[in-house]
């Protein structure tokens, strides 16, 4: 059995193409191991934090000398980190806002990217501490960015997995969502077939 963790991170519930995505994805990963144990995150639903002085306090202090207040933003974050090294399959939901990835999201990976837990500093440089992940990210953009230099979403995303040691990741846009109902249905269909082949 493996476990599957979905991270969600449109703004909205309703009407949402990386929802749409997510579903489909999780409905045929599902169909094609019957067992795995699927969990969703869902960051604009339950938003994690940003970063700040009570956690880095938490995450930097020996524990004798916390505040609650660190502690309790300490035992927030690991909770996140759990989730992610518990993995073995991670699929991000990612729209496109402002040519990145939303915000929500960016505070998710501030918490799952951690020294001494998810990566470490060696005299080499950084080394990943999660070995064995796949990854999938859905994203969905009212453009069209593949393969061009305007993209920052996915070299952005590949760089922070490949940080944490995961290297095998898969991306699936479903791209030109704003551009007139026929860019829309073509955009969506790709990602659609692209998704029924891979999950
Ligand atoms: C605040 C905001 C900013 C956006 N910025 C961009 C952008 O920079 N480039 C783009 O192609 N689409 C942009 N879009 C369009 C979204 O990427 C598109 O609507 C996508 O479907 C959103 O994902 P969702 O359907 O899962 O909510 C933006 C949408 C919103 C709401």
């Amino acid at each position: 059995m493996s476990r599957v963790l979905v991270i969600e991170s449109s703004a909205r519930q309703q009407g949402s193409v990386s929802r749409q995505l997510t579903e489909q994805f999780i409905a045929r990963w599902k169909q094609a191991h019957p067992s795995d144990d699927v969990m969703v995150r869902d960051l604009a639903a339950q938003p994690v934090p940003h970063l700040d002085a009570d956690l880095l306090g938490g995450w930097m202090k020996p524990a004798d000398q916390q505040s609650e207040a660190e502690q309790a933003a300490l035992a927030r974050s690991n909770l996140l980190t759990e989730e992610l090294l518990a993995a073995d399959v991670l699929v991000l939901a990612a729209p496109m806002y402002n040519f990145g990835i939303p915000s929500t999201l960016k505070s998710w990976l501030d918490h799952v990217l951690r020294a001494g837990v998810t990566f470490k500093y060696t005299e080499t440089g950084p080394q990943g501490l999660l070995s064995g992940k796949r990854a999938f990210v859905l994203t969905a953009r009212g453009g069209i960015y593949a393969g061009g230099n305007l993209d920052q979403q996915e070299p952005y995303l590949r760089q922070a997995l490949g940080f944490v040691g995961i290297h095998d990741v898969t991306f699936i846009h479903a791209e030109g969502l704003n551009m007139g109902a026929e860019f829309m249905e073509k955009g969506l269909a790709q990602a659609q077939a692209q998704l029924a082949q891979v999950a």
